[in-house]
């Protein structure tokens, strides 16, 4: 874990119905301070934090006007390209003073800013995920003592899941498979509940090391659940983790012929059972910090008869610490 930076990968840094028009925000990514604010037609900007006058911190003196965000130390303003375009005595357009911008999106609900290391621009782009026939994400973030590639480890990590979370019976249903940035894994398992094994199937689809989805089918009691682990890289081993949990709503053919009063019934009983879920989530993934929160990063460990995926997966973490030698620890002279 000592030897791993924060990797370049994209990384949600809040919900949209966080940032309001107008309004802006601190956050932490990769132990600084950035600036996330919505301008007054809604557009969202993600900035490095300090005014390029004199310093001042735009998160604690910044002011949207409009497209623009005006300090309030000296009163300089900067326009929707980031360029100061009024000082102190009025307007006076300079490119030289510029604000520095992370590339952003704003998908599915949420805000996403792109970390590298070496300020280089993103080679790939997170996926739009359909949500539609979904109920509304419930959320809630944990704080860790970790790292966003040991907390991804997790997906790849089978032979855990008997003993960390009570799974029995696991079965690779689809090998790990890598395209570019994205890694996908699918597999069965049986949980006992109320004494009887019931059968899960996991599809897994990990987006860099920010974003990980993993869908899950219990096809005995006609449900399928999708949950959300967004990693949010604060600084050196501290680590929040918006964990989002989504139900299936069944039968979406059916809606146009189901009563409006029976339809509102059953969305709020599925949009009451996700707000219930997601603290079983949680709990299972406190199981993992507690791991987490004491273990050492162990760069080539000697992999054990279940741990082909991991070995897999840590080949492939490298490709997001491109100033790394070999993605193993030394920093590149370049
Ligand atoms: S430091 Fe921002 S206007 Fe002077
Ligand atoms: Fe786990």
């Amino acid at each position: 874990m000592d030897l791993l930076p924060i990797p370049d990968s994209w990384y949600v840094l809040n919900t949209s119905e966080k940032i309001k028009n107008g309004s802006i925000h601190v956050h932490q990514l990769a132990g600084k301070d950035i600036v996330v604010y919505r301008t007054q037609s809604g557009v969202v900007k993600v900035c490095e934090p300090f005014c390029m006058h004199l310093g001042a911190h735009l998160g604690y003196l910044g002011k949207i006007e409009g497209e623009n965000i005006r300090c309030k130390f000296h009163n300089y303003c900067y326009d929707a390209e980031g360029i100061c375009i009024e000082n102190n005595r009025g307007p006076a357009r300079n490119p030289k003073l510029r604000l520095k911008y992370y590339p952003s999106v704003e998908q599915n609900g949420r805000i996403y800013c792109y970390y590298s290391a070496l300020n280089q621009e993103p080679t790939w782009n997170i996926p739009f995920i359909d949500e539609e026939m979904w109920t509304p994400i419930v959320y809630k973030t944990m704080h860790l003592d970790s790292h966003p590639q040991e907390t991804a480890e997790n997906s790849v990590d089978i032979s855990h899941f008997e003993a960390v979370h009570n799974y029995q019976n696991i079965e690779l249903i689809k090998p790990l498979e890598i395209d570019g940035h994205v890694l996908r894994v699918s597999y069965a398992a049986d949980k006992l509940v109320f004494n009887k094994p019931l059968r899960f199937f996991f599809d897994i689809a990990v987006y860099g090391l920010g974003v990980s989805i993993v869908e899950t089918r219990v096809p005995k009691l006609s449900l399928e659940l999708r949950e959300y682990i967004l990693n949010q890289p604060l600084g050196d081993r501290k680590l929040d983790i918006l964990l989002g949990v989504s139900l299936k709503i069944p039968a979406p053919n059916m809606a146009k012929f189901l009563s409006p009063v029976f339809k509102s019934v059953l969305e709020r009983s599925y949009a009451w059972l996700t707000s219930l879920y997601i603290h079983q989530f949680f709990y299972e993934v406190n199981m993992d910090h507690k791991i987490w929160m004491y273990k050492k990063y162990i760069p080539n460990p000697i992999a054990g008869p279940d741990d082909k995926s991991i070995l897999a997966y840590r080949k492939w973490c490298k490709r997001f610490y491109p100033h790394l030698v070999n993605g193993e620890g030394k920093e590149n002279a370049s």
